[in-house]
């Protein structure tokens, strides 16, 4: 009879550094560049916001993506394995991450079954001329007139497209990091650029284009004394990197040994600001369009996050020569956009329970993502599922996200002391070296710029409940939710990690460390010799 293995699945990997990239620019360029962007720029000032936003880029967003790769490719891990092997007293970190990152799916999978269901509807216009705003609050979300609160009225052209939506991802998921989340990338991100290139000229020649661009890019330097733009500039940024999450750790951690991880992020940041100044220019073209059919400005049609795409946008399908087109383009966008994003948010997921259980793909894709889908359909497809969304993306971002990443540069640079390592490591073999100004910005004005945003969210969401919302609504799905990622956070730790888990034994990992003369694996407390990994094998 065969004796049972305990030996762990090898971890799998990006064919090349180009997959990495393309799946990192995936993963980055989302729903929060498409139509979150232009209106928090529009907001924070216009043309000025660019200041706040390449400030929040340079100081914090590029240091914090290097941070990221540092961790995951030098420690070669998910998230809490990462940590975990960084040391033992870190590992609730990549937890934490983790559940931020189930919350985030939740609802990040129902706003792309939003936009499939409107690529579809572009195409033949289906709200009808001047009913946009009722059409979408109304007859397509069914918004009752209750308010905020949590029903079980089920509202099917929702539901059913979002369990295509998951049918999609979990196919993806379950194929694995190669065959599913590279070539899915591979594939949906150079159409994504082609249909975005094709949107934005095609709005530039919208009548009235030139008033949406004078509106975007005319700066407003009152603005720039606001500390509120500021920090939305800096809120944006990690959203949008997909730093702090996870995200960049457990993708890093699938690169090959030898790679250039600076010269790689440079590229991700830039392509992923690149998008989201394009995403600008063509929504804010667009809407000068609209202002220009309305007899209006534009801040009179520009309106918030989701009423900008899923109102405006129709508006302009319905009114401009060609109109079906750009809705199609704009939405398909939306949706390719938001699943190369949302793989990559699964991903944190998948690859944590695998390296702490050392399951297979396909068994651990469907244990990790049927209940999270089932979470997603029954909050997300009822009549009150924006409030829901609204709630929990606010509370999640301001307390998962900024609050996590502040733990994290704490811990590791000021506990840990382990920037220098993490500095050598992006050093040996990048294109751009980072010096003690990376150390600066990691270290120093991290905690300082992360430490104050988050005080200021604490006293913003403590002195006027959020939105007005209920009480017993917002300790449901923003204080209660924020406090529960924490606590099973520490739960997870505490599970112990099977036998066949990488954290127990990983020869890929040990031989890793044999070739870059790092000190040996200190999970396995083996001593690694060369040219023997800690479980014995010879390699
Ligand atoms: N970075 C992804 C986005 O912008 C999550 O939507």
């Amino acid at each position: 009879m065969a004796k049972p293995t305990t030996q762990p699945t090898r971890r799998e990997g990006f064919g090349s550094r180009n997959v990495f990239i393309m799946s990192a620019i995936g993963s980055a360029v989302g729903l929060g560049n498409i139509w979150r962007f232009p209106y928090v720029a529009y907001e924070g000032g216009g043309g000025a916001f660019l200041i706040p936003y390449l400030c929040a880029l340079l100081t914090a967003g590029i240091p914090l993506l290097f941070f990221d790769y540092a961790i995951g490719h030098r420690f070669r891990g998910s998230a809490p394995l990462a940590f975990r092997r960084m040391h033992r007293a870190a590992e609730p970190l990549g937890w934490w991450q983790v559940l931020i990152c189930v919350v985030i799916a939740t609802y990040y999978a129902v706003i792309i079954a939003w936009a499939a269901m409107y690529t579809w509807f572009s195409a033949q216009t289906t709200w009808g001329a001047g009913n946009e705003n009722d059409f979408f609050f109304g007859e397509f979300l069914q918004l009752g007139d209750l308010g905020a609160g949590v029903s079980t009225q089920f509202v099917p052209q929702v539901g059913y497209p979002l369990i295509g939506v998951w049918l999609v991802v979990i196919i993806i998921m379950a194929l694995g990091v190669k065959r599913g989340i590279g070539r899915a990338n591979m594939v949906l991100m150079p159409l994504l650029t082609v249909m975005f290139a094709v949107l934005v000229v095609q709005s530039l020649f919208l009548p009235g284009a030139v008033d949406g661009l004078n509106a975007f890019f005319t700066p407003n330097w009152e603005a720039l004394a606001d500390p509120a733009v500021w920090a939305s500039a800096y809120g944006h940024i990690f959203f949008s990197l997909s730093v702090a999450f996870g995200i960049m750790v457990t993708y890093s951690s699938y690169l090959k040994r030898k790679t250039d991880l600076t010269g790689s992020g440079l590229v991700v940041a830039f392509a992923n600001s690149g998008f989201e100044i394009l995403a600008g220019i063509g929504v804010f073209a667009a809407l000068g369009f609209m202002a220009q059919a309305q007899a209006t400005d534009v801040s009179g049609v520009a309106t918030a996050g989701i009423g900008l795409a899923f109102v405006a946008f129709p508006t302009i399908v319905s009114q401009a020569a060609g109109g079906s087109i750009i809705g199609v383009l704009f939405f398909g966008a939306l949706v390719f956009a938001g699943i190369t994003s949302l793989i990559s948010v699964l991903e944190v997921i998948v690859a944590s329970l695998q390296d702490k259980l050392g399951w297979g793909r396909v068994r651990t894709t469907l244990v990790v993502s049927i209940p999270i889908a089932l979470i997603s359909v029954a909050l997300f497809s009822t009549t009150t599922a924006l409030f829901v969304l609204d709630a929990t993306d606010a509370f999640v971002n301001a307390f998962g996200i900024m609050a996590v990443a502040l733990v994290a540069v704490i811990l590791v640079a000021w506990i840990l002391h382990r920037l220098p390592v993490l500095r050598e490591h992006l050093n040996r073999r990048s294109s751009f070296r980072v010096g003690w100004i990376w150390m600066l910005l990691v270290g120093l004005l991290g905690p300082v710029v992360l430490g104050y945003l988050f005080v200021s969210e604490i006293i913003a969401k403590t002195s006027t409940p959020y939105e007005d919302y209920p009480d017993w609504f917002l300790w449901i799905f923003g204080w209660g939710m924020v406090i529960a990622l924490v606590v099973l956070a520490v739960l997870l730790t505490l599970l112990p990690w099977s036998s066949r888990s990488h954290a127990k034994s990983d020869p890929d990992y040990d031989a890793f460390l044999v070739d870059e003369n790092y000190p040996p694996n200190t999970e396995t407390g083996a001593v690694v010799l060369p040219g023997v990994a800690s479980n014995g094998a010879r390699s």
